[in-house]
């Protein structure tokens, strides 16, 4: 019997969603991405070189594995085209097996101008990738979607009416240079290749699918605080990282999802501004940035660090009706004497439960009852206060370095 699962964050993103994907959709039929664009980054190593996946699902990694990107994602065709090509050259096929939604919006050169500009003023800390202002005219039913690309005169009427608008804003809000309307056309144009190859009725594909019993893996990206409803807004992405984005995102209902595996380090890392009550300022925090290599995979920025933040860890479990939890980075804070856990908020300031560290390495342990009494501690602790399984823990990047509960 088939089995649908989706994987998501629970966090600001960067939760380590990588290796636990990697590991399960090899056994699946399609791995989708429902939301987002190429603000992601999966770091991941191919044939022995290492890569980031910023769009393309995990899945193409497996030959064997068809892969979507859904109608809620937004679409950059120059990173699309870069990311297949450099897959493509380490001898990865797309062919017959990689499927984009005729219904995806297209970021436009234009929408990472307003995106930089904007984000120079209003310091949300974006990645700066047109992101925000894709999913804006989506929202506002002026986008231009993938499947435009196959009528030439309504690509044009509404990229001209699209960019025309944009260099209003550009020009007259932010004094910055216009773009001109026919080097955007040509621009998509020349990337008709991929709507040639990969467009199609991606809900149409997933029906099927559904239909004939296989098994569909649903790749989320970002994470729950950085949801557009649910997240700590404004400081947000403008998609919806929770569980129903993939009901919208791809165009099936919510009984289709069998499974919700929500990821969440040991710990709590954020890239860009906005609030993070639990961060840490001190030798604590360094030490978590260093030990876990905290940089974002997209914009190779450092990444802010602090305690788990239970009080918000459980309001995600309920947010994405989250089935099994996946612990990372463990190992991390396998020097810590003492750890800290926010359990509850008072007068807006976290109020922390402190466990004993463990002090000694966790590094590939793959049996729960291998690890320190005091680990063992920390995770039914956070285990029994939120009220769901951990039933992985993660505690070294490769595969094997993982325990199955
Ligand atoms: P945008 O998605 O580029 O609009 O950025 C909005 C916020 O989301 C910024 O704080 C980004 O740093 C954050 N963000 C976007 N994508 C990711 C991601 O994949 N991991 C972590 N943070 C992200």
């Amino acid at each position: 019997m088939s089995s649908n699962t989706l994987i998501l964050g629970l966090q600001w993103g960067d939760e380590g969603k990588g290796k636990i994907v990697d590991a399960l959709s090899k056994e699946v039929h399609a791995v989708c991405r429902f939301q987002g664009g190429h603000n992601a980054g999966h770091t991941i190593k191919v044939n022995g070189k290492q890569t980031v996946l910023h769009l393309t699902p995990s899945g193409i990694l497996h030959p064997n594995v068809n892969c979507v990107i859904g109608n809620g994602v937004v679409l950059s065709l120059e990173a699309l085209d870069k990311e297949i090509n450099g897959l493509i050259d380490t001898g990865i096929s797309f062919d017959n097996r990689f499927y984009v939604s005729s219904g995806c919006a297209l970021i436009l050169p234009s929408h990472i101008s307003i995106d930089k500009i904007r984000d120079k003023k209003e310091s949300i800390g974006t990645t700066g990738r047109g992101i925000g202002p894709s999913y804006e005219d989506k929202i506002a039913r002026r986008a231009v979607r993938f499947g435009d690309i196959g009528n030439q005169d309504i690509l044009r009427q509404k990229v001209e009416l699209l960019v025309s608008y944009h260099n209003r804003l550009l020009v007259e809000l932010y004094n910055e240079k216009p773009h001109d309307i026919e080097d955007v056309i040509s621009e998509i144009m020349s990337y008709k290749h991929l709507y040639d190859k990969y467009c199609t009725d991606t809900q149409g594909l997933i029906y099927d699918w559904v239909k004939d019993d296989k098994s569909l893996l649903f790749e989320g990206a970002q994470g729950t605080l950085l949801d557009i409803d649910h997240g700590t807004y404004p400081y947000v992405t403008s998609s919806s990282t929770t569980a129903g984005g993939v009901s919208t995102g791809l165009g099936l209902g919510p009984k289709y999802i069998d499974r919700i595996i929500g990821i969440s380090k040991a710990y709590c890392t954020r890239v860009g501004e906005g609030p993070f009550p639990t961060e840490l300022f001190d030798d604590n925090g360094k030490m978590l940035a260093e030990k876990g290599h905290e940089f974002g995979a997209t914009t190779g920025r450092p990444r802010r660090c602090g305690w788990l933040d239970l009080f918000a860890l459980k309001k995600a479990v309920f947010t994405n009706s989250v089935t099994d939890i996946c612990l990372t980075k463990l190992d991390v804070m396998d020097e810590f004497s003492e750890i800290k856990v926010c359990v509850e908020y008072q007068n807006e300031e976290p109020v922390y439960k402190t466990f004993r560290g463990w002090d000694s390495s966790t590094v590939g342990i793959s049996a729960f009852e291998n690890l320190p009494i005091q680990a063992q501690e920390y995770i039914n602790f956070i285990e029994d206060f939120v009220g769901c399984r951990i039933s992985y823990v993660s505690t070294g990047p490769s595969r094997n370095q993982t325990i199955h509960r």
